[in-house]
């Protein structure tokens, strides 16, 4: 990291690029210079800030007056944000998210344990098949990010004949470094948009007992008396939001995880002692290293914090990614240890109306991965020194993840 002597009243300055690789790398010591010198970090060449305490994070959040989503969440702003829910203010978002958490409940998102575990034993089983206990492969294409696309497209309730093409999309949204960028992702885009788009109308002619049906039938009554039903492009708009937000998250957070077990060999030996720890764990492995963090938003009016002033109308990065390791919240931050009182307002997840939708689903589908990893192949090693990163903002995780599974139990 580079620090300057170029001076900001008297404090050194930081040169901060969030599409650099080393903060891709590591952005811990970015986050940690920023919670202890600038606390709301201007980056004067892209004009947007940052706050990294964990209580400043936290209230912004909950915030959704002064800091509002609707340029968009990532650093740049955004046309069209509104289209999703996560681009969506109040007052439409209320609505639009009661209907989705009326579809997608926690019970639907808890009866697909059994679907979750019978899958993630089919991938690890398949592995093995193929590499043995000493064949070395890669977690991420092999396991991670394969398993959160069955979940989603189960969630949601996509035809089986589908699938596959379901599959290939997202894996091309997902697919960076060589050859791959944004005409890529908007190809996946557009190919998923379509996809979604027909099934709604076939849905429409021919109403079945799934989501989409569900969807389409939904009328909800706001505060104001106003009654909502969805079109077909926001219900097909709802559906590409949710199979991109359900699943690159989960994908990243899986290797993430294998490489803090890794890194900390007394915390893999407890879980693989007791994988009745497993759920507390994953919440220290989202607390330690969250696939999202930075939440974009823009003041609605001029905010004062800690002496700073941003203007109205200011992209502002909500860092939860520094939040999770601000020592004012927790003892000891770098340190991952799943024994942690680990805060239960789960920042991870954003706060606040726009916390994620998918909590439940995710937490679950973490835990259920390293139950299955512990229990069949109780010795499997990953090699964090040969992951692979590429410098991407929105989702922080590896691209690849070297993995040998051992013996089987
Ligand atoms: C480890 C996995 C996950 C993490 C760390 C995560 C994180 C987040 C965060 C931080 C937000 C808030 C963004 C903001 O405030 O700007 C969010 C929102 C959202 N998440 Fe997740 N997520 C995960 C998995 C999922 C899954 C599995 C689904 C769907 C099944 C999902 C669907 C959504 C949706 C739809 C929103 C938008 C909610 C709204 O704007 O009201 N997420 N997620």
């Amino acid at each position: 990291m580079a620090e300057q002597d170029v001076v900001e009243g008297s404090k050194p300055e930081m040169h901060f690029d969030p599409y650099s690789m080393e903060y891709a790398l590591d952005p811990y010591p970015f986050y940690e210079w920023m919670r202890e010198n600038a606390p709301v970090f201007h980056q004067k060449e892209m004009d947007f800030y940052i706050l990294s305490r964990y209580e400043d994070v936290w209230k912004a959040h909950r915030d959704a007056a002064i800091y509002s989503s609707a340029a968009g969440v990532t650093i740049e702003r955004q046309d069209n944000a509104g289209m999703i829910l996560l681009g969506k203010d109040a007052p439409d978002h209320g609505w639009a998210k009661a209907m989705m958490t009326k579809v997608f409940s926690r019970e639907r998102m808890e009866a697909l344990d059994p679907f979750i575990r019978q899958r993630a034993v089919d991938l690890l089983e398949g592995t093995y098949k193929k590499h043995g206990p000493d064949g070395e492969f890669d977690m991420v294409t092999e396991f991670s990010v394969e398993l959160p696309l069955y979940v989603i497209s189960e969630l949601l309730g996509i035809p089986e004949e589908l699938r596959a093409e379901v599959h290939h999309q997202a894996n091309k949204f997902l697919a960076r470094g060589d050859g791959a960028g944004e005409d890529l992702q908007m190809e996946a885009n557009m190919g998923l948009f379509g996809l979604f788009y027909d099934l709604v109308q076939k849905r429409r002619a021919d109403p079945k007992d799934d989501p989409i049906s569900l969807l389409i039938a939904l009328e909800l009554e706001d505060d104001q008396g106003v009654k909502h039903k969805l079109g077909d492009d926001e219900i097909a708009m709802r559906f590409l939001e949710m199979a991109i937000a359900g699943h690159e998250t989960v994908a990243k957070a899986i290797p993430s995880g294998a490489i803090a077990m890794e890194l900390f060999p007394a915390e893999k030996v407890k879980l693989r002692a007791d994988i009745s720890k497993v759920p507390q764990a994953v919440q220290e492995v989202l607390r330690f290293d969250p696939p999202s963090q930075l939440q974009g938003r823009c003041t609605t009016r001029e905010v004062t914090l800690h002496g700073v002033t941003i203007p109205a109308d200011k992209r502002v990065m909500l860092a939860t990614g520094s939040a999770t390791r601000d020592p004012r919240a927790f003892p000891n931050p770098d340190v991952f240890d799943i024994d942690r009182d680990n805060d239960t307002r789960t920042v991870f997840f954003g706060f606040g109306v726009h916390k994620c939708l998918g909590i439940h689903l995710a937490q679950r589908e973490i835990a259920i991965a390293f139950e299955e990893l512990y229990t069949r192949f109780p010795d499997w090693k990953v090699f964090p020194d040969r992951a692979t990163r590429v410098a991407v903002t929105n989702v922080r995780g590896v691209a690849g993840l070297p993995i040998v599974l051992g013996q089987h139990a």
